[in-house]
C-alpha cells in the first residue's frame, strides 16, 4: 500500500509494507505473524469485560454510537432487504462482550452470531445475552458464539443478511483483511451487505504499538475494498463523539456494483421546488 504513516512512538514509515515487513515479516515467517496476532489478542485479554473496557475507557459514547449505527442501518435494511420475506441473520465480528449485538443487532435481526477471539469477552457476551439478563424472544436471539480471530474464521456460506464489523478490523494485517472479506463474501445472502464501522486516520495510517492495531485513512480503506472486490453502497460519518477521538466512518459494502452512486449526491429529493405548469 503506497501510503505513509507513523506509529504511537512517532516513528515514520514510508509505506505500509515497511510496517508489515517489520511486524509480521514475509509469507515464510509464520511464527512471527502468529506472535503478532497473539500480542493483539493478549492486549484484550488484560482488559475488563465491560462496555467501558471494550470502548477503551469511553463507555459513555455507547448511546451515541448505537444511535448513529441505527440511523445508518435502518434505511439500508429497507432499501436492500425490505422486500425479502425471510428470517434475518447478522454476524457481529470482533463482538467483544456483545455490546453491538445487544444494543443494535438483536433489535433488527432474528438471529445474531458472534465471533470474538478473547474467551472472557465471549463468555461475558453469552451471559449478557442470556434470556435471564436480556429481553430476548424466540424471534430475536443470539445463535452461535465462535471463539476465533477473524483471520482464521470462515462464515457459513449464504447464512448472513448483514456482516457487521466494528472497531476490530485494525487488528488484521492488509493481506488477512483482504482474504477475510473475500471468504466472508460467500457468507452473504443475495442482497446482503457488510457494515464496517471504524476509526479513520487523517492520512495514511497510525499504528498503535500497545494493542497492535492499525488505524487506516479513508483512502487506505478504499484501496483495500477494491482489492476485496467490494463496492461502497453508502458511507456516513458518525457524529457526536468527543473531539479528541479519531473520526469514525460507517461503510455499507456490497459485492455487486451499486445501481446508483454511493452517498446520496445525485438523489433527487421529492421536496425539491419545481415549476408549476
Ligand atoms: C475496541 S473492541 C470492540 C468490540 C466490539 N466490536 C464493540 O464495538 O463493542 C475490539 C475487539 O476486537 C477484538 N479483536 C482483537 N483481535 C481480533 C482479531 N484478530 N479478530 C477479531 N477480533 C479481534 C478484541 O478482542 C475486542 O473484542
Amino acid at each position: 500500500m503506497e501510503v505513509s504513516g507513523s506509529d504511537s512512538d512517532g516513528r515514520e514509515f514510508r509505506t505500509a509494507e515497511e510496517l508489515w515487513k517489520e511486524e509480521i515479516g514475509d509469507a515464510s515467517e509464520i511464527e512471527k505473524r502468529k506472535d503478532w496476532y497473539r500480542k493483539g489478542v493478549g492486549y484484550w485479554e488484560g482488559i475488563e469485560a465491560s462496555v467501558d473496557g471494550v470502548l477503551g475507557g469511553y463507555g459513555h459514547v455507547n448511546d451515541v454510537d448505537v444511535q448513529g449505527s441505527e440511523a445508518f442501518l435502518k434505511p439500508l435494511l429497507c432499501e436492500r432487504l425490505g422486500s425479502q420475506n425471510r428470517n434475518l441473520v447478522a454476524l457481529d465480528c470482533g463482538s467483544g462482550i456483545g455490546r453491538v449485538t445487544k444494543n443494535l443487532l438483536l433489535r433488527h435481526f432474528n438471529e445474531v452470531d458472534l465471533v470474538e477471539p478473547v474467551s472472557h469477552f465471549l463468555e461475558a457476551a453469552r451471559e449478557n445475552l442470556a434470556p435471564e439478563n436480556y429481553l430476548s424472544s424466540d424471534m430475536h436471539k443470539p445463535a452461535n458464539f465462535y471463539c476465533i480471530p477473524l483471520q482464521e474464521f470462515t462464515p457459513e456460506a449464504g447464512r448472513y443478511d448483514v456482516i457487521w464489523i466494528q472497531w476490530c478490523i485494525g487488528h488484521l494485517a492488509d493481506d488477512d483483511f483482504i482474504t477475510f472479506f473475500k471468504r466472508a463474501k460467500a457468507g452473504l445472502k443475495p442482497q446482503g451487505f457488510f457494515v464496517l464501522k471504524e476509526n479513520i486516520a487523517r492520512n495514511g495510517f497510525v499504528y498503535d504499538k500497545d494493542d497492535r492495531s492499525i488505524t487506516r485513512s479513508d483512502a487506505y480503506f478504499k484501496e483495500l475494498f477494491s482489492h476485496c472486490g467490494l463496492h461502497i453502497y453508502k458511507m456516513k460519518e458518525q457524529r457526536g463523539f468527543p473531539e479528541e477521538l479519531f473520526a469514525v466512518k460507517m461503510y455499507a459494502l456490497v459485492t455487486d456494483v451499486p445501481r446508483r452512486p454511493p452517498g446520496n449526491r445525485y438523489r433527487i429529493s421529492k421536496n425539491n421546488p419545481a415549476i408549476i405548469k
